[in-house]
């Protein structure tokens, strides 16, 4: 009996449990699909469980299976699903997913919870680590908690190996004193499992076939069933309600957050910044307080992002300044700058060394190299050319109550402030658009445009108009009592 090597692997299956309902979520939502940093509490599980290279992955489902399965798809194709019974509990859960697995599969089965999204590949291959070591037919991943409440608790026997798992619901107040407790992942040995999973019994406060019974079983049985204190015990945390939701999340986003500080980006305010998982950010980057970066959103390097700004499934270049700004779906090229307070709505496109400025907003607009619109406009689906200008308030009227239209402007394009133009249209390079226009007809290149409308004075309209009926009634007494003097 040598103990295995590490890195002599013996074939590995995981399997993640995502069946239940996670009634103490109080939601339309099946636990398991509920976020943190912009990816579902399973698919945090799952992508930890592809880090380790299993020859099988069997997800359990049961409570909204369909939403489940449909969630699956994007994040890992063809893994093995297994549907779940009418027998409620994990030790249930198992048994199915073991039954799925080819019965010519002599390896290890690692157990994951679908609502454990903190844990690492690293732990879990410490854990296997561990298995090998002490050649065990399981070992349980397991946590000395402060408040260990709601867990189940490890029984250790004198020889200090785990003798059985208590749950918190079933255990007398000397178990409810141990702090030490199971953290729902375990490896067991496939041959030991399979053996001992259908002699658990459902004789239990929730009458639910436990996981957790296959360790008192396997002892029995003499079989060696090791622990291994887990190293983060926040990594192991599970999520059973909102409030651990918001936890899960904090603890994630500063995992995020310590990642991209470590490759080289500078991260202000840790606390105020929340980055989902998958996004990209170039070294020497700075991210400002208060920033939400979501989605696939990619930052090159160099950027300057923040304060209080949120970007979606944004990509900024490198050397690109994005301040007090709202983006979604939307590119902003190299050098390019947006804000502050702009708001990039999907298909904007800002070419390298543009502008969108100040209360500005943008959709489905291509913006030039070098282009710039600095204030107070709505651009909608336009295009524009190079080293265009537009004025103050320059406003696409690209919807006429029925369609929307599109506008072209060309490059070298200057329009004064207050420009109205009524799509669909196009302005010819070089063109000039003098100041309070409403453009209408297409303006032919290096033209200058204007609708001029009269300006005429009507000399001394105001004084009378000022004083008003009253003003001119309280003149009216004064001129009488100088009179009387
Ligand atoms: C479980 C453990 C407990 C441990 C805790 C750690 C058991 C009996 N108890 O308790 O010792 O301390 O996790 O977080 O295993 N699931 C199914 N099918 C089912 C029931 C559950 O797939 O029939 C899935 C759930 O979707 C969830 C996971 O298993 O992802 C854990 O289930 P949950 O009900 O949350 O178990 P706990 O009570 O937390
Ligand atoms: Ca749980």
């Amino acid at each position: 009996m040598t103990p295995q090597a590490p890195g002599d692997a013996r074939p590995l299956a995981v399997v993640v449990l995502a069946a239940g309902q996670g009634t103490r979520m109080k939601s339309a939502t099946p636990k398991v699909l509920h976020t943190i940093s912009g990816r579902t509490l399973l698919g945090h599980v799952l992508a930890a469980a592809r880090e380790l290279r299993p020859a099988h992955t069997v997800v359990v489902v049961r409570h909204e299976r369909d939403r489940v399965v449909a969630s699956l798809d994007e994040a890992m194709p063809g893994l093995l699903v297994v549907d779940q019974d009418e027998v409620p509990g994990t030790g249930r859960a198992v048994e199915l997913a073991v039954g799925a697995l080819p019965a010519a599969f002599d390896g290890d089965v690692v157990v994951l919870s679908g609502d454990v999204p903190l844990i690492a590949a690293d732990a879990v291959r410490e854990l296997l680590r561990a298995h090998a070591e002490a050649d065990a037919a399981a070992t349980v991943l397991t946590a000395a908690l402060e408040d260990p409440s709601g867990y189940g608790r490890i029984v250790r026997g004198a020889d200090g190996l785990v003798d059985r798992i208590v749950e918190h619901r079933d255990a007398d107040a000397a178990v409810l004193a141990i702090a030490e407790i199971n953290t729902g992942t375990y490896v067991f040995r496939h041959a030991a499992l399979r053996r001992a999973l259908p002699e658990v019994g459902v004789a239990n406060d929730q009458g639910e076939k436990y996981l957790t019974d296959v360790v008192a079983l396997l002892r029995g049985a003499g079989e060696v069933v090791a622990a291994r204190a887990a190293e983060d015990a926040v990594a192991v945390m599970g999520v059973n309600d909102r409030a651990q939701l918001a936890e899960a999340e904090r603890r994630m986003n500063e995992r995020i957050v310590r990642g991209h500080q470590l490759a080289g980006v500078t991260i202000r305010d840790p606390r105020t910044t929340w980055i989902d998982v998958e996004v990209a950010i170039g070294a020497d980057t700075e991210i400002l307080p208060g920033t939400q970066l979501r989605g696939a959103t990619t930052i090159g390097e160099g950027a300057v992002v923040g304060p209080d700004t949120t970007l979606t499934d944004t990509e900024v270049d490198d050397f690109a300044t994005v301040e007090r700004a709202v983006a979604n779906l939307a590119v902003i090229g190299a050098g390019a700058s947006v804000g502050p307070f702009a708001y990039l709505r999907p298909g904007t496109v800002l070419g390298p060394a543009g502008k969108i400025g100040t209360y500005v907003e943008t959709k489905n607009a291509r913006i030039g190299r070098g282009s710039k619109v600095p204030h107070l406009s709505y651009i909608g689906d336009a295009e524009i050319g190079e080293d265009t200008n537009l004025g103050a308030s320059t406003i696409t009227a690209n919807y006429d109550g029925r369609d929307k239209h599109r506008t072209r402007i060309g490059s070298h394009v200057h329009t004064a402030v207050h420009t109205t133009i009524v799509a669909p249209v196009e302005i010819g390079d070089g063109a000039t658009i003098a100041g309070g226009s409403r453009i209408w007809k297409d303006v032919p290149p290096d033209s200058l445009a204007m609708n001029p409308t009269q300006q005429r004075h009507v000399e001394g309209w105001v004084p009378p108009y000022r004083r008003g009926a009253d003003a001119a009634g309280a003149a009216e007494s004064d001129r009488g009592a100088s009179a009387d003097q």
